[in-house]
């Protein structure tokens, strides 16, 4: 298959291409999304066979279960990632958002205190807030040019409130890899401070070639007990509309919980999610999987050095994920010159780094998980738009 075939997808209820004008006040002809954290390639066969062949037994009826998506997701994470998990652990969500909500809902209690580390994936504070419990925000510190934690600052800014620390892990934005250290150093903090950890994993397969990710609990199988980890096929299957995520959930009596909470929620797996993510998670998928790495690795390559290029800009380096963070703080102007420059001159739609919490002023987010001429198109773009900057 090709990564390079540009495919239309407005008026295809796409959010980001059809809700770009409304969330982001982009709304040129020509605008280019790059926004919202989906893919702008075509469907790969394998999946396009798992729709058929749902629709071909023609039975939408209530669903009897997950079993078999779950021993795929099992079979994955031990072939891809050396993860050897136990099906039996994992539950289905609506996705990680729907995840991420019922878990704080679950754990944690209102006014219950959530570690994020920022600048992070926009929801996790939006999550946090809207369940009544407070963020407490652990800025990451860069030295040498990528994203640290400070553990430290952390521990010394505790206030006794904190019940969880939610992580992302590969890191949205950016896409830095925590190393097996980093995760350790994490699973001894939750341990001294009695916290629950829930690891979002969902970018874990776009991992540039050569980089080598780890999950958590590989990392930390001691931590297993006070431990959530969620994924989900979406990011690199691009399935993210069929709404399906897992938590796997090594502690028997948390994932009673939890399942209950399900239950009383009445989320069961949705029939299509099931389909696509057994489909996706099989030898065509990993071969697909791979190939896809190495072409967004190419995006990567092409758009960092072609932004580094621009007087000022510095894009952060990255190991993984199609999520580029690009600094204008050295460029001597203020964000909403930057904002109106790309929005308004080279019409693009980034997401704004201002949204990821403390950290992210003086960045944008383009998404770069899209075919290379049109990515080619915006990086052009973009140069014009800053072209006057020495
Ligand atoms: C770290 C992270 N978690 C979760 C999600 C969204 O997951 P879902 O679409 O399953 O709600 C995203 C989407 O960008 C993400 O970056």
């Amino acid at each position: 298959m090709s990564f390079d075939e540009i495919i239309d997808r407005r008026d295809t209820n796409s959010s980001k291409w059809d809700k770009m004008e409304r969330a982001t006040g982009v709304s040129a002809p020509d605008a280019i999304a790059m926004w919202i954290a989906d893919m702008d390639f075509r469907a790969p066969e394998f999946l396009q066979d798992g729709v058929r062949g749902l629709m071909e037994k023609a039975n939408y009826g209530y669903f009897a279960g997950d079993d078999k998506m779950c021993e795929a997701v099992s079979w994955w994470m031990s072939e891809r990632h050396g993860w050897e998990v136990d099906p039996g652990w994992m539950s289905s969500t609506g996705g990680l958002g729907h995840a991420i909500a019922l878990l704080l809902e679950t754990f944690t209690d209102p006014g219950d205190e959530v570690i994020i580390f920022t600048p992070v994936y926009h929801e996790f504070a939006f999550k946090i807030t809207k369940a009544n419990r407070v963020v407490h925000e652990s800025p990451l510190v860069i030295r040498d040019g990528v994203y640290h934690m400070d553990l430290e600052a952390l521990e010394a800014g505790l206030t006794g409130r904190e019940k969880a620390m939610l992580i992302s892990s590969p890191h949205n934005p950016a896409g830095r890899i925590w190393t097996p250290d980093e995760l350790r150093a994490l699973a001894e903090f939750c341990e001294r401070h009695d916290l629950l950890m829930i690891a979002d994993e969902i970018h874990h397969d776009l991992v540039y070639p050569g980089q080598i990710y780890t999950p958590f609990l590989v990392a930390a199988p001691e931590a297993a007990d006070r431990s959530i980890i969620i994924t989900a096929a979406s990011k690199t299957f691009n399935i993210a509309g069929a709404r399906l995520g897992t938590a796997t959930i090594p502690n028997a009596e948390k994932r009673n919980v939890f399942r209950h909470a399900l239950m009383v929620h009445q989320t069961q797996p949705n029939i299509l999610g099931v389909e696509l993510t057994r489909a996706a998670y099989s030898p065509a998928g990993a071969a697909w999987a791979d190939e896809l790495a190495d072409y967004i690795d190419g995006n990567h390559r092409l758009f960092l050095d072609g932004m580094a290029q621009i007087s000022g800009v510095v894009p952060m380096p990255m190991q993984s994920t199609y999520l580029t963070w690009i600094d204008f703080s050295n460029t001597g102007m203020e964000m909403p010159d930057v904002i109106r420059r790309v929005k308004t001159d080279a019409r693009i739609a980034p997401s704004v780094g201002s949204d990821f919490g403390t950290g992210g002023e003086t960045f944008l987010r383009f998404n770069i998980g899209t075919p290379r001429p049109r990515l080619e198109e915006a990086l052009s773009r973009l140069q014009d738009a800053f072209s006057d900057l020495q």
